[in-house]
């Protein structure tokens, strides 16, 4: 007789009753932990009966499936990986732009359509659940994980995040082309101190809900399945046992009902770093007793949580309540029926398939932007140039691809990273695309740091690998006079600058923003040449510029672009598409100005610093187009409003240039008088337009009077009638905004 669990015809929770009924404490324990396989498979399956891996090449995870068909119970694993941007760590798969170089579009609906791309190619090879998106908010930029969020608005990242959402799940779990979603990293854990990483988020429970919190709450809302924390501690809490967030928010406030998992080890840290509990029992009671569902790579859980039981600190109603949630997330997911393993032949059809390699191609077109241009660009496409592609970045294959993908370091089954030649680098775009007689040269010109092991050792306690340090390097006088001969004479120098995977991740923030080693020596001399300078800077976040950047011809950033990244930027300097991207974080002068993010309360003393304005370079929303764009006439459907109702404001947009545009109209919204002190305008709406030369077109946004709100003193969110105004143009500069007022009653 088969047992009631494998009978696909019962409802989920009778099929999970029935289980959770013949499963033992060690069982019910082992199937709340993930674990890693670095040390290899047979022992998580047949000692700590895990419930779900991470991080397992395909070898490891082909082991794990089988040898749990040899478990009492056959209780399918969950396969989680950081598919952030593409399925990260599957050799050949699409690797798409950063989930900051994508935010640049500031389009969900291509986001949308990159995670569904994503999930499809994912879920063929026996993955069920990838840690994206990330929702922290980034605003110190010194933070080693800016390139991993979304940027620095709060409205921004909801809509982007919730659009990857859509994408990776699909029609619902039990499409076989879905996979779930994490939201992450609940809730504060890029407010840093100095931007270090993982610091204490000093952070009040009313700037959560202004700014850190609201992006999460709209992933609850739309269905993500699994939520997963960060490892910061606030006021005392680690956020591993802050019930207020995890129960008060997350599940009373917000009804989430979905599966809650901890960041790498952090059971591990309440014993070991942030020492609040004597053994791991003490620590497992916590976590679980706090809402925890599953548990990151904490081994000791095994024991700590059974021993915890056996001391009363933990009820095992409270396991089984965990327990149940994993369990029904595999019910739903029909993983009893079909476990979803890999499946070689749906790989060979759909990974890196013609309409995904096509689709990354357009996203890395619209993550670009273009910051400064003389004139220069497009260079010009009807006769032959001679280009001199310089810089460290210009043909670093791996870096085009940034954090999280082949070898950035946390697979170690892909050392040797994506086959090279699906990736194009910005000298392998320019040599392709430069006009027919071309002459193309290349030069290094520079080094950006060397390595070295930490004195630390080769690991954290944890069992992660520690990052090697880095050591800025000297100016290489060889080096740069050589790609100071390739620029002499020729039309145009495009010099690719910027960071590196040493200077960007977990743990690896960085002290200063600046272009590191030789790179500065190189820009200057460059200039000097007089040949006109095209900097690309190929980072994974904004860095400072020196002094000779204002002396470049055009500026671009290329947040890592993915694997089409090179062709889309050859494509950009020659003109064949337009510029669109924006910026969705501010760019700063100085790291000395740290945080310079643009919706700050904005009641100090005075508007800059003694030695230096506040201002950024460029301010959040900025970007150029090869055409020149003015906005007129902004008007609202009814200047006065009801809370129930939504603000409708309509603005003329003139493309007042001979090429063109992709306009991304920006709705801000100021609230003239506040009961507290609030942020002078921020982001409500967003919408984009194609307009032709000389054409004038209409763009409409419409934002729910709801979303117009403030958090009170008290901490309530509320929307406070009266005087309000709509704010309109191409950037968050009040300069670059027309307003038009109405008030809510
Ligand atoms: C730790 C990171 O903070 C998190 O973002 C990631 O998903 C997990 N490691 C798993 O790799």
């Amino acid at each position: 007789m088969t047992a009631p669990y494998l009978d696909p015809t019962l409802p989920t929770p009778e099929r999970v009753a029935d289980l959770l009924g013949r499963m033992t404490l060690p069982e019910k324990v082992g199937q709340m932990i993930q674990m890693h396989t670095y040390d290899g498979v047979p022992h998580l399956i047949e000692e700590l009966h895990v419930g779900s891996i991470l991080h397992a090449s395909p070898e490891r995870l082909a082991l794990a499936h089988s040898l749990v068909e040899e478990t009492r119970l056959r209780i399918p694993l969950l396969i989680g990986e950081d598919c952030i941007h593409g399925h990260s760590f599957f050799r050949g798969a699409e690797i798409y732009p950063t989930q900051l170089g994508m935010a640049a579009t500031f389009d969900p609906d291509l986001l949308e359509r990159v995670a569904r791309a994503t999930a499809v190619e994912v879920a063929a090879t026996g993955i069920h659940w990838t840690f994206s998106p990330v929702l922290c908010i980034a605003r110190d930029l010194r933070w080693g994980r800016v390139s991993e969020t979304f940027g620095e608005d709060p409205y921004l990242l909801g809509e982007l995040g919730a659009a990857m959402v859509r994408g990776y799940q699909g029609d619902g779990l039990s499409d076989r082309t879905a996979i779930l979603a994490t939201a992450k990293h609940f809730a504060g854990y890029s407010e840093t101190q100095g931007g270090r990483d993982a610091s204490e988020a000093d952070i009040s429970r009313r700037k959560l809900r202004s700014w850190y919190l609201p992006p999460f709450e709209r992933m609850a809302r739309a269905g993500c399945g699994t939520f997963m924390l960060g490892y910061q501690s606030t006021d005392g809490v680690p956020i591993t046992i802050n019930e207020w967030l995890l129960k008060d928010v997350l599940r009373d406030e917000w009804g989430y009902d979905g599966t809650l998992i901890t960041d790498w080890d952090n059971v591990g840290n309440l014993v070991r770093e942030q020492r609040l509990f004597p053994d791991y029992a003490h620590a497992a009671a916590a976590a679980v007793n706090a809402g925890n569902d599953m548990i990151m790579t904490t081994p000791a859980f095994f024991q700590g949580a059974q021993d915890a039981v056996a001391q009363g600190l933990l009820q095992e109603s409270r396991i089984d309540e965990a327990v149940s949630r994993i369990l029904t997330l595999k019910f739903d997911l029909g993983l009893f029926e079909d476990p979803r393993l890999p499946d070689p032949e749906r790989q060979r059809e759909v990974v890196a398939q013609p309409a995904h390699r096509a689709l990354n191609l357009d996203v890395a077109r619209r993550s670009l932007v273009l910051l400064e241009n003389d004139g220069t660009l497009p260079l010009p496409a009807d006769r032959p140039l001679r280009l001199a592609v310089v810089g460290p970045n210009a043909d670093d294959a791996d870096w085009t691809l940034g954090d999280w993908a082949g070898a950035s370091g946390q697979a170690d089954w892909l050392m040797e990273g994506h086959p090279r030649e699906m990736i194009s680098t910005v000298l392998d775009g320019v040599r392709a695309l430069a006009p027919a007689g071309s002459e193309v040269t290349y030069a290094k010109g520079a080094e950006i740091i060397t390595t070295g092991p930490d004195p630390k050792g080769a690991f954290f306690p944890d069992g992660q690998p520690r990052p090697h340090i880095a050591f800025p390097v000297e100016p290489d006088e060889a080096m740069i006079a050589e790609a100071v001969a390739a620029a002499q004479g020729a039309d145009a120098v495009v010099a690719v600058l910027g960071d590196r995977i040493e200077l960007v991740g977990e743990g690896k923030s960085t002290a200063t923003l600046d272009l590191l080693g030789g790179q500065v020596a190189l820009l200057d001399a460059l200039v000097e040449t007089g040949t006109p300078v095209v900097l690309v800077v190929l980072a994974s976040k904004p860095h400072v510029l020196p002094p000779s950047a204002d002396r470049a011809a055009a500026v671009i950033w290329a947040a890592n672009p993915g694997m089409a990244g090179g062709t889309a930027l050859a494509e950009l300097l020659l003109g064949r598409i337009e510029p669109s991207g924006r910026l969705p974080i501010s760019w700063p002068r100085h790291v000395g100005q740290q945080p310079t993010f643009y919706n700050q309360i904005d009641a100090q003393h005075g508007y800059r610093y003694a030695d230096l304005t506040q201002e950024p370079r460029w301010v959040f929303g900025d970007g150029l187009s090869y055409s020149s764009v003015a906005y007129s006439d902004l008007r609202v459907a009814a200047p006065a409003v009801g809370l129930e109702d939504a603000v409708e404001a309509t603005v003329t947009v003139t493309n007042t240039g001979d090429r063109p545009v992709l306009e991304t109209v920006q709705a801000y919204v100021r609230d003239v008088i506040t009961s507290a002190t609030w942020a002078d305008r921020e982001l409500k709406g967003v919408t984009q337009v194609q307009v032709a030369p000389g054409e004038s077109v209409e763009a409409t946004v419409r934002i729910p009077v709801a979303d117009c709100s403030i958090v009170t003193a008290r901490g309530e969110r509320v929307v406070e009638p009266g005087a309000f105004q709509v704010l309109v143009g191409p950037s968050s500069r009040l300069s670059d905004l027309l307003s038009a007022d109405f008030s809510v009653a």
